[in-house]
C-alpha cells in the first residue's frame, strides 16, 4: 500500500521516486534532506558579528554602503526632490521588458559621454537592469548563449560576486593579475602579461573606477596600454561601473577608462549601478549596455538582452527608473546630484587623509601611503587575516578578512580609534 506522503507527492505531479522522497512518514527521506546549508556570505557574517557585539564603540567597516559623519545612512536631497516630483504618479503599470527607454538613454550618455559617436550612430543596445549585479548577470547569460567559446577574464582579486555570477552562467573563468601586495598598487606588468594570453573574442571584466576590493585603479597612461593590448588581441572589454562619480567626485573623470577605450574604437559592454552614486541601493536600478558595430546589430543584441531578461524577472522595477530619469533628465537636478555625489566622495577622500595622518602621527613603522593613493569606497589596508581577527576580538572593529576597510564607515569621531587599533595589531 502506498504511504500517505507518497500519494500526496504523486498528486502533486512528482515522479514515483520523487514522490517517495516527498513522503514525510519517516520511512523515506524528505525531499530536502540532501540540501546542505549554504556557506554564509562573508559580508553578512561580519554584519551578524557586529550586531551581536555589545561594545558601544564598535565599528562596521565591512559593508559597502555610504554613511555620513555620524555613521548614518544617507538619502540624497536630490533624491528627495525627485521623489516629491514623482509622488502621486498614476502610473503603476509594468515597464516593458527592457525597462524605461528614457532612463536607459540618459544612462548610456552618462557612461559614454553626451556626444559619444556610438550613441549618435544608434549602435548602443541598452536595457534597464536590476542594478550592477543584474547587469553583470545579464552579460554573463548573454555570453553563455551567444559567445559560447568566450572566456571571462576576471581581475585577481575582484568583488567576490563576479565569480558566482559567471559560474552560475557556466562561463569559463580565467584570472588576470591585478594587485601587487609589495607595492599595494597595480601589477600592470602581470596584468598585461596575463591578458596577452587571451584568445580573440574573450571578454575582459574591468572595474571602470574605484576597483573593489583594492581601491587601486590604472592611471590614464596604463589604461591606454591596456586598451592597446586588448585591441591587438581582439579582447572584448566589459566595464563594471558601480561607482561612477563616487570615486573622484567627478562623473566624467570616473568614466575616463571607458573614454580611452572609446577613442581606440573598441566595442564594449558596460554595467552601471545607481546604488552607490545616488544612494539607491534597495531600488535595484542600473543599466546594461553593449556598443555594437551597427544600428542593426544593436537592435538584434537588445532584443536578445530582453529575451534573457523575460524568463528571469519579466520586467524591471519602476520606482528607481522614475527617480534616475527625473534627476538625469533635468539640468538643475543633475547639477545638484553632481554636487552631492562630490560631497560623498570628498568625505571619503578626507577620511583617507585623516587615517593616514593618525597612523603616521603614531609613528607606525609600516608605510600607509596607499591609504590616500587608493580611491573609492574601499581601502585595501594590507593587514593579515589574523590581524583582522584581532581587530574584531580586541577592538570591536569589523571588516572582511582580506583587510579591506570600507572607508564609508570611517568618521571624524572614530578615525583615531581605528588608527590606534591598527597601530596596536600591526606592532604588538
Ligand atoms: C564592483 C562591483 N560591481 C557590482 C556591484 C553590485 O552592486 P549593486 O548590484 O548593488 O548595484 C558592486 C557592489 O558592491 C561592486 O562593488
Amino acid at each position: 500500500m502506498l504511504q500517505r506522503g507518497i500519494l500526496s507527492g504523486l498528486r502533486r505531479g512528482l515522479s514515483s521516486s520523487q514522490a517517495a522522497a516527498f513522503s514525510t512518514s519517516g520511512v523515506s527521506q524528505s525531499l530536502f534532506s540532501d540540501v546542505q546549508v549554504a556557506p554564509k556570505d562573508p559580508i553578512l557574517g561580519i554584519t551578524e558579528a557586529f550586531l551581536a557585539d555589545q561594545n558601544s564603540e564598535k565599528m562596521n567597516l565591512g559593508v559597502g554602503a555610504y554613511r555620513d559623519d555620524d555613521c548614518k545612512p544617507v538619502v540624497l536631497n536630490v533624491v528627495r526632490e525627485a521623489e516629491s516630483r514623482i509622488a502621486g504618479s498614476n502610473f503603476m503599470e509594468y515597464l516593458p521588458i527592457g525597462g524605461m527607454k528614457a532612463f536607459s538613454d540618459l544612462s548610456v550618455k552618462l557612461a559614454f559621454g553626451e556626444d559619444a559617436l556610438p550613441i549618435q550612430e544608434g549602435r548602443v543596445a541598452a536595457v534597464q537592469s536590476l542594478s550592477g549585479t543584474g547587469s553583470c548577470r545579464l552579460m554573463a547569460e548573454f555570453m553563455h548563449r551567444y559567445l559560447p567559446q568566450a572566456k571571462i577574464w576576471i581581475p585577481k582579486p575582484t568583488w567576490s560576486n563576479h565569480h558566482n555570477i559567471w559560474k552560475d552562467a557556466q562561463v569559463q573563468q580565467e584570472l588576470y593579475r591585478y594587485y601587487k601586495p609589495e607595492s599595494r598598487g597595480l601589477d600592470q606588468e602581470g596584468l598585461l602579461e596575463d591578458l596577452s594570453k587571451g584568445s580573440p573574442g574573450d571578454v575582459v571584466l574591468l572595474h571602470a573606477c574605484a576597483h573593489n576590493p583594492t581601491g587601486v585603479d590604472p592611471t590614464p597612461q596604463q589604461w591606454k596600454e591596456i586598451s592597446k593590448l586588448m585591441k591587438e588581441k581582439q579582447l572584448f572589454p566589459f566595464f563594471d561601473m558601480a561607482y561612477q562619480g563616487f570615486a573622484s567626485g567627478d562623473c566624467t573623470r570616473d568614466a575616463q577608462a571607458i573614454r580611452v577605450f572609446l577613442e581606440d574604437g573598441h566595442l564594449m559592454g558596460c554595467s552601471q549601478s545607481y546604488a552607490k552614486n545616488m544612494g539607491l541601493y534597495g531600488q535595484r536600478i542600473g543599466c546594461f549596455s553593449i556598443i555594437t558595430d551597427s544600428a542593426d546589430e544593436a537592435k538584434a543584441v537588445e532584443s536578445q538582452m530582453k529575451a534573457i531578461a523575460r524568463p528571469m524577472y519579466s520586467n524591471p522595477p519602476l520606482h528607481g527608473a522614475l527617480l534616475v530619469k527625473e534627476i538625469l533628465g533635468n539640468e538643475a537636478l543633475k547639477q545638484q546630484w553632481y554636487e552631492e555625489v562630490r560631497g560623498m566622495a570628498e568625505r571619503i577622500i578626507s577620511m583617507r587623509a585623516l587615517l593616514r595622518q593618525h597612523l603616521e602621527d603614531l609613528k607606525n613603522p609600516l608605510p600607509w601611503k596607499h591609504v590616500t593613493e587608493q580611491i573609492g569606497m574601499f581601502c585595501f589596508s594590507g593587514i593579515s587575516p589574523e590581524q583582522v581577527d584581532r581587530l574584531a576580538q580586541d577592538y570591536s572593529i569589523y571588516m572582511t578578512r582580506n583587510g579591506r576597510i570600507s572607508m564609508a564607515g570611517v568618521t571624524t569621531k572614530n578615525v583615531s580609534r581605528l588608527a590606534e587599533a591598527l597601530h596596536k595589531v600591526t606592532t604588538d
